[in-house]
């Protein structure tokens, strides 16, 4: 199916959602929502400057692919309805600072990135827009530069982060659910946020460092005899945070049955690592780890990790070929 996206709506109530952050999740939800409702904010906004369309070939679900084309927003004419940012955790503070003052400050704003952070920081420096956090557990990759896969089949909760942003949540869902993706309102969008967090902790570091699948984690030794403390600090950190308590032992068994279900996946983390690029692990383990700081604990599994993680991203790596998933 040939698919032409040069009619992009005006928004003001149409529907039009710009898309900051070009990458693997942004190109999902362009492809899947209707045609001519998105359009792609480009990184440096110039508005003098015109700024190419975004093409590449889209494989949905059931391996049927299709040429897709997103163009770039154009502010002078089109007003958005709602902006996702599909950053990453660590480009998204900088990347909205760059946009926002284009952006009226009515339009809701809503924060796709993983782990636990950026979301706050985002939500402080604009207190009075309304932001949003969105969880997803829907996977995207992109095997090269002009492809992107939906990889994985899953579900989406939003919710409010900041006051004026609480009422403005049904119609943004109103306006995802345009995708066929499953989308929920999620009124404790920082529990459910905290719940993604547990399971990313407890394997994206141990792919990263280990440079192997999910699954492979499972067995190793790195794995075997830290997993048990990783659970006792996320246990600790998550009850003086005021977060409902959680038992170590559940985290566990529910990591270890998120690896094995997901056995064969590339995490994010390890596929960021193979191809030399900044990891998000300041914003899963090294949360954890400045959470617990806040409170005078020590975390010291979770620092462990998020240094060797880090000595990892300092060295260069081989580019190989995976199939990263949602984790
Ligand atoms: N992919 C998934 O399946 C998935 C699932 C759940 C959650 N997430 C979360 O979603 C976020 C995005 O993940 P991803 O896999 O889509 O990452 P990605 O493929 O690296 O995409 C991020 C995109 O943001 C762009 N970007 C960075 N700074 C920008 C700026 N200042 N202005 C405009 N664009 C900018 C990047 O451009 P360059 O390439 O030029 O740097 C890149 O295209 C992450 O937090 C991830 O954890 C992803």
């Amino acid at each position: 199916m040939a698919d032409n996206r040069h009619h992009v709506q005006n928004g003001n109530g149409n529907g039009l959602t710009a898309i900051l952050g070009a990458g693997s999740l942004g190109r999902l939800w362009a492809a899947l929502l209707p045609t001519g409702t998105t359009a792609f904010i480009p990184r440096q906004h110039d508005p003098e400057e015109n700024k190419p369309d975004v093409t590449y070939r889209f494989q949905g679900r059931h391996g049927r692919q299709y040429p897709v084309t997103i163009p770039s927003l154009d502010w002078t004419t089109q007003h958005p309805d709602a902006l996702i940012v599909t950053t990453k955790a660590g480009d998204t503070l900088s990347a909205l600072e760059a946009i926002l003052p284009n952006l009226k400050p009515t339009v809701p704003v809503v924060l796709f990135q993983n782990g636990m952070g950026s979301q706050q920081a985002v939500a402080e420096r604009w207190p009075d827009r309304p932001i949003m956090a969105a969880s997803t557990t829907e996977g995207a990759n992109r095997p090269d530069n002009n492809t992107t896969v939906h990889a994985g089949q899953g579900e989406t909760w939003v919710g409010g982060l900041t006051h004026s942003a609480s009422p403005l949540v049904t119609n943004v869902v109103n306006q995802l659910e345009a995708s066929g993706l499953v989308i929920h309102e999620e009124p404790e969008i920082l529990k459910r946020l905290w719940s993604k967090l547990i399971i990313n902790a407890g394997i994206n570091p141990y792919t990263a460092i280990l440079d192997c699948t999910n699954g492979d984690i499972l067995d190793a030794p790195l794995f075997r005899d830290t997993i048990r403390q990783l659970c006792l600090e996320l246990a600790e950190v998550m009850h003086l945070e005021g977060l409902p308590p959680r038992s170590p032992d559940d985290m566990q068994s529910q990591i270890e049955a998120v690896a094995r279900n997901t056995a064969k996946n590339t995490s994010s983390m390890c596929s960021d690592v193979r191809r030399g690029k900044p990891t998000e692990i300041d914003y899963i383990n090294g949360y954890i780890v400045s959470r617990a700081r806040a409170h005078n604990l020590p975390a010291p599994v979770n620092q462990m990790l998020t240094k060797r993680v880090k000595l990892r991203t300092t060295k260069p790596h081989e580019p190989q070929s995976d199939t990263p998933g949602a984790i």
